[in-house]
């Protein structure tokens, strides 16, 4: 009988990804780039929490702009990514450049979030951006 309980526990523990065997690939960048990834990838949070709360209090032009600056085509420059990429597999720099241009397409979409129909474009828009997140967290590492 006592064999149930730690099937079960096996069971969940094999089911939940966070006790899966970690099958990203680490990258190797030097210290002074690990850091500034790092420190672009909070503001890349922040700046979706900004955008979510924008669009939620119907302030749509400020959402692009937060979004089209801070991590559309526009942020490039501001986020080194030329030298990032460099530094990066080239798989994982694609995904960081399809993030950038689905930012900046969600900017667009954001701006026509006072047509019918709109804001849930806006809202799909917004997901393809994380998608990009999640497509290069789960594929990479650097710690
Ligand atoms: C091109 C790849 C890539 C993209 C795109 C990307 N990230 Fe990351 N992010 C990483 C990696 C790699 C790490 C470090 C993971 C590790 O080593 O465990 C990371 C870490 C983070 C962290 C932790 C920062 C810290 O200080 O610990 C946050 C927050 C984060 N990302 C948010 C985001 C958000 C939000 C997006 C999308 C808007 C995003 N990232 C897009 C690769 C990416």
């Amino acid at each position: 009988m006592t064999v149930r309980p730690l099937l079960l526990l096996l069971t969940l523990a094999l089911a939940l990804p966070a006790f899966a065997a970690d099958s990203r690939q680490r990258v190797e960048m030097p210290e002074m780039m690990r850091e500034h990834m790092m420190a672009n990838m909070r503001d890349h949070l922040l700046s979706l929490e900004t955008i979510t709360r924008d669009l939620a209090e119907g302030k749509f032009d400020e959402a692009a702009e937060v979004a089209e600056s801070r991590l559309g085509m526009s942020s490039m420059g501001l986020h080194g990514a030329a030298h990032m990429a460099k530094v990066m597999p080239p798989a994982m720099a694609a995904i960081g450049t399809a993030m950038h241009h689905a930012a900046s397409r969600f900017a667009v979409a954001a701006r026509d979030a006072d047509v019918e129909g709109g804001a849930a474009q806006a809202f799909g828009a917004l997901s393809e951006v994380m998608a990009q997140c999640v497509a290069c967290h789960s594929g990479y590492r650097v710690h």
